[in-house]
């Protein structure tokens, strides 16, 4: 029988340069192109990484929301990620997905990087084993991931153009260590060539892909670009790019057909694209009479997915502190104990399970911390709810259960697309008020034929008041309420921002209106592209906008509610956070602070009530500053769907808090943290190697939390930590860890490796992650974990022989709870 490389290089001698080359840019902003000569169809690719979006991006096409990669990376639990992975699959193929862009594994390199949320550590070693098991899991399941963004994307500012100035034993120590397993062990079927410029060439353009990423580490998949990255037809195709994303635009086609002619593009290197993309359709089961990879994974049922989601937001929450409480710890609460429980704060009713950009997914449902543990408490536990103050100064999406369709037909709202001459030419009926759509109004529907949308519902106010209704978008707004236009307005984006900034926090405007309950008011929206010529003409083609609307109300009041029920509670839950508008794809933070008086409203109710839990709704760090006057702090960062079930199961001790920190926790603002912001068009890597912990230890202060750290509710010893005194230079050592739980549950411990080397010949950091591995035993059980430390993880990048090298000499391993807690010690040398 013929190999199946044979056969695919048989297809592609089999097609004309034309017909090659129309197969390397997309065929649309998500799909690629069919060609029914050599039976492959049409593939389709979705974001990734904390769901599956598919091809349309509103609530009609939900998505099982998994925790964001920082909660997943905070668990430490390959097997888990392995199986969220699977689950991943599993949706994908249900939603005709056959690659999925992500995992994202840039590095935390600042916590102020706006995708922070999306990326999984500052470590690489973290981030390439969780980024590893997600890829494996997915793959398992038949659906390709693409690994993302090679390289150094670790921040938004400028993210189209910035060059990022990196040193050699940076790059390879630290931001291609995170992508090297993952193709090299994990096998990974495509990579997402990045924005920016690494060392004063554009990623899509760099040598790298091919001399480090095809030849070094021998990745077989296909390069293609971060969406509108390509920005030449010779350099991006000489380098290495396979896929030029999205289409059907884009330097390539004709321009590289003419390119080959002209002989400045080898035909060979059109081939070697076409064929790596074959091999990518023909593992996805895309490609006539060759077999997939794997069978295609199986839906999973529903109370399966919940039960996964449940247990990985556990698994990933992190209790950083938990302080006693009349002699006993705050955590888990005391349930018999509990008549009245104050549940605060903005994220507890509305609960941020992901981050912004293209991370996001529409969810099929949200359990809200407020719901999860009024459900978990029952009816013999009061509760009380306020928000306390507010997280945002921007108006909400319209909640749908306000929203009436003008048909009479229930909640939601009426979408017409109009044409230039006022013809409606389609009609929408929706269940949701924020609205996207990327290439086209529908399959039958071009943008060009498109001059205006409108949304016409009902808005019924569940209480008499003053409320605000606005309207969000970049473009032509007009609000009308009843038979008068409330605003018509005309917005525009600060200078410089990002396209993805117009999609999660578009220039809003709003009215306030009086509203009577149970009255039902109509609502027209018209939004119109600038210019005349509909939305044709926009490039990228994407339209979106929101219709708003939230009571007016004060934070002052509220504030004074939630610390009058905090005071009369016996205890009380603070759930504070960010928003997927202060965390988002397009934009890094100015601040780590939590958004408006969140930290106010925390130390006032923390001044009321000795047993003040609070609970971090956050995909990065925030400024924790009233930590040590709280009972016990949770970070629970955006975990996806079953947020409320989960922590209602954490705070009631029915589970324990699974993680640890998979990155440093900051004081204070600024300080020793890398900056995201260039100057002179360039971001200089000025730290090196040396982020995070280490840039702490180097400047001689101390974090609010250090990396690896987090609580758990028992307590463990550390006994005895052996390591062979020689490791083989290609091998790994096999360190071995005793510890008991010396507490009363049982319990999971995620026990850390750390290597350092004194009197070290290069610069080093204090000590890095060699490996970890989890222990799990019951109340004064002991047991022995098995920590493979690899010979690469002690050797460092020689800049003079541009190759790995190691020290002769001993290395220390440490064992212990975090970055700051080290408990054993042990020594082993490379054999050299
Ligand atoms: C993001 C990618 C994403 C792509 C498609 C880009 O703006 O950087 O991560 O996969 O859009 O949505």
């Amino acid at each position: 029988m013929r190999g199946l490389e044979a056969v695919l290089r048989e297809r592609v001698a089999s097609l004309s340069l034309e017909r090659k080359v129309r197969l390397l840019t997309g065929a649309d902003f998500w799909s690629l192109y069919p060609e029914p000569a050599i039976g492959l169809r049409r593939l389709v690719v979705s974001d990734g990484p904390a769901g599956v979006r598919g091809e349309r991006w509103d609530e009609r096409d939900p998505s099982a929301n998994v925790p964001s990669p920082t909660a997943l990376a905070a668990s430490w639990d390959e097997t888990r990620v392995e199986r969220i992975g699977r689950l991943l699959a599993a949706e994908a193929r249900g939603k005709g997905v056959d690659v999925l862009l992500a995992p994202t594994v840039n590095l935390h390199r600042s916590p102020y990087g706006g995708r922070h949320f999306e990326c999984f550590s500052e470590d690489p070693l973290l981030t390439a084993r969780i980024g590893a098991a997600y890829v494996r899991g997915l793959q398992a399941g038949g659906v390709g991931a693409c690994v993302k963004h090679f390289v150094a994307n670790d921040s938004e500012t400028d993210r189209l153009t910035v060059d990022v100035r990196v040193d050699e034993r940076a790059l390879r120590e630290r931001y291609l260590a995170a992508f090297e397993p993952i193709v090299r062990h994990a096998g990974v079927w495509a990579v997402m060539a990045a924005y920016n410029a690494v060392n004063g060439t554009t990623a899509t353009e760099h040598p790298m892909l091919a001399e480090v990423l095809k030849d070094e580490w021998g990745f077989d998949g296909v390069v293609m670009s971060d969406w509108y990255a390509a920005r030449s037809t010779e350099p991006a195709a000489n380098a290495g790019l396979d896929l030029v994303m999205p289409g059907p635009g884009g330097p390539w086609g004709d321009r590289l057909v003419a390119a080959v002619r002209g002989g400045r593009v080898p035909e060979a290197a059109v081939d070697d694209k076409v064929l790596r993309l074959l091999r990518l359709a023909a593992r996805v089961g895309a490609l006539d009479g060759v077999d997939p990879a794997v069978p295609p994974a199986a839906p999973w049922p529903d109370e399966q997915v919940a039960a996964e989601l449940r247990e990985s937001a556990a698994a990933g929450f992190v209790l950083v502190r938990n302080a006693e409480v009349d002699g006993a710890p705050a955590l888990p609460l005391d349930r018999p104990g509990l008549g009245r429980v104050a549940v605060l704060g903005p994220n507890a009713g509305v609960a941020r399970t992901l981050g912004g950009g293209s991370a996001t997914v529409f969810p099929p449902y949200v359990v809200s911390p407020l719901q999860g543990l009024r459900a978990a408490l029952g009816p013999g536990v009061r509760v009380d709810h306020a928000r306390g103050v507010r997280n945002s100064d921007r108006l909400p999406v319209a909640p749908l259960a306000l929203l009436h369709r003008p048909d009479g037909g229930g909640e939601g709202v009426e979408v017409r697309f109009l044409a230039a001459d006022g013809t409606v030419r389609g009609r929408e009926l929706r269940t949701g008020a924020a609205f996207t759509w990327l290439s086209g109004f529908g399959p039958e529907l071009p943008m060009a034929e498109v001059a205006a949308v409108e949304v016409h519902t009902r808005v019924r106010a569940p209480a008499n008041g003053t409320w605000r209704l606005g309207a969000s978008g970049l473009g032509i707004l007009r609000l009308t309420v009843g038979d008068q236009v409330a605003f018509d307005t005309d917005t525009e984006l600060p200078e410089g921002a990002d396209p993805v900034e117009a999609m999660m926090r578009p220039p809003q405007q709003s009215v306030p209106v009086e509203l009577r309950a149970g009255e039902e008011v109509p609502v027209a929206l018209c939004y119109r592209p600038k210019g005349t010529g509909g939305f044709g003409e926009a490039e990228p083609a994407v339209v979106s906008f929101q219709l708003n609307l939230a009571r007016q109300d004060s934070d002052a009041d509220e504030l004074e509610r939630a610390v009058a029920l905090a005071a009369a509670a016996d205890a009380a839950v603070v759930v504070v956070g960010t928003t997927e508008e202060v965390e988002s794809e397009g934009f890094d933070r100015d601040s780590l602070a939590l958004p408006g008086r969140q930290d106010e409203l925390v130390r006032r109710v923390a001044a009321v009530n000795p047993r003040t839990v609070v609970v971090v709704n956050s995909g990065a760090p925030v400024l924790l500053g009233w930590a040590d006057a709280v009972a016990a702090v949770l970070v629970a960062w955006f975990p996806g769907q079953e947020f409320g079930t989960a922590l209602a199961e954490v705070l009631c001790g029915d589970r324990e808090p699974g993680g640890r920190l998979p990155t440093v926790w900051p004081a204070a603002e600024h300080g020793h943290l890398p900056s995201t912001w260039p100057a002179g068009g360039r971001l200089v890597y000025e730290e090196s190697i040396h982020v995070g912990n280490c840039a702490y230890d180097r400047a001689g202060t101390e974090p609010a939390f250090y990396f690896g750290h987090g609580l758990g509710y028992t307590t463990w010893d550390y006994l005895d930590l052996t390591a062979p005194p020689q490791i083989e230079p290609d091998g790994d050592a096999v360190v071995t860890v005793r510890v008991r739980n010396t507490g009363t549950r049982p319990g999971r411990e995620v026990v850390q490796v750390y290597a350092s080397r004194p009197d070290s010949a290069v610069q080093r950091p204090t000590r890095w992650l060699a490996g970890f591995a989890a222990a799990t035993a019951g109340p004064g059980q002991e047991v022995t974990v098995e920590i493979a430390v690899a010979a690469r993880t002690l050797a460092h990048w020689d800049v003079g022989a541009h190759a790995w090298a190691v020290e002769p000499g001993g290395y220390r391993l440490t064992a212990g709870r975090s970055y700051a807690d080290q408990r054993l010690t042990a020594w082993s040398a490379v054999r050299t």
